[in-house]
């Protein structure tokens, strides 16, 4: 079974992207060959600084691979490393109808959010589906935001199929329920466009920080208090077990603890959990040919894969195969 997903590298990761999606594709290693990239192409559609392209793209690879990406069982690449994802995107677009994308909420959102609306932001589904269908992923964890895309994907590998030929797999969304939604600060969805995240990889003090401004209700210190309403609980019980979630929720029932305190509960176990993340982190980041090393392997094997594919779709629809 193959296991693909793609992350833009339009921001620092925050705790949203961990449980939404890292996580649950990291610990897809064990069970599939996996094929994970950092979608720069994608992230161009709404980062016009070069500088920070590159930036953002090498901190992304250095979250996962801290995070425990192991580059011995993933096939770990940018999405730019492999130029045959623009000539698949051409070919699907050719049976995209304009209804199929007017219909995705994405662009709409992306949209009234003020960015511009081009025509990559529009087509942005079709070079996701050529992403997948390229490499014949038979699954992909995504967060539930991303699941209108993946119809959108299984949508155009069977008109394709049913036009030309089958060469696609249609895949299948891998999405995590329970953790589906992570709240940010202000108890709505933790996202980099409502500000309310908390980073990763973020300093000590600006972390406290961001805890520390967590929304929650006026609840007087003494008072019992009700954790399956707290966002602090919320964000607490994300990283530990039953038996820690169990015992904060008993002092939240009891009173007499303030949300000062669960904050800093909050805070020491998301310090603690991640410690051996930020070691490797800083390890990781101190060997400066590491993550490129890294890169350019996962891209070799990638471009193998799509070659083969683009290959049958060029002799499908009458375009003359590549010559050597
Ligand atoms: N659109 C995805 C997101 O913003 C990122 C992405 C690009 C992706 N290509 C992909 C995810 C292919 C899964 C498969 O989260």
């Amino acid at each position: 079974m193959r296991i693909l997903s793609g992350i833009q590298p339009s921001g620092k990761l925050h705790l949203g992207n961990y449980f939404g999606m890292m996580k649950p594709a990291l610990d897809l290693q064990a069970r599939g060959e996996t094929f994970y990239f950092i979608a720069d192409l994608h992230a161009l559609t709404t980062v016009s600084d070069p500088a920070q392209l590159r930036a953002n793209s090498r901190d992304v690879a250095l979250d996962f691979l801290a995070c425990g990406l192991d580059p011995d069982k993933t096939v770990f690449f940018r999405q730019s490393a492999v130029p045959e994802v623009c000539e698949l995107t051409w070919y699907l677009s050719c049976v995209t109808t304009l209804g199929l994308l007017e219909r995705c909420h994405s662009y709409k959102d992306k949209i009234d959010k003020g960015i511009t609306p081009t025509h990559a932001l529009f087509a942005y589904p079709v070079l996701m589906a050529a992403d997948i269908l390229l490499y014949q992923a038979h699954q992909v964890p995504v967060g539930k935001d991303q699941k209108q895309h993946l119809e959108v994907t299984r949508d155009l590998a069977i008109r394709f199929n049913a036009a030309f030929g089958e060469v696609f797999t249609v895949p299948e969304p891998f999405i995590q329920a329970a953790v589906a939604v992570v709240p940010g600060l202000d108890g709505q969805k933790m996202s980099k466009s409502y500000g309310n995240t908390i980073e990763l990889f973020g300093e000590e003090k600006a972390v406290r920080k961001r805890i520390q401004s967590i929304v929650t209700d006026s609840t007087p210190l003494e008072a019992p208090k009700d954790p399956d309403r707290c966002t602090v609980f919320a964000l607490y019980s994300l990283f530990a077990d039953a038996a820690e979630r169990q015992a904060l929720a008993d002092r939240y029932r009891a009173g007499g603890m303030g949300y000062g305190e669960a904050k800093k509960a909050l805070f020491e176990i998301f310090w603690e959990r991640f410690a051996p993340y930020r070691k490797r982190r800083a390890e990781l980041a101190a060997d400066p040919g590491y993550v490129e090393a890294v890169l350019t392997r996962g891209a070799a094997r990638a471009r193998l894969e799509a070659r083969r594919t683009l290959d049958q779709v060029r002799r499908l629809t009458g375009v003359e195969p590549m010559r050597p």
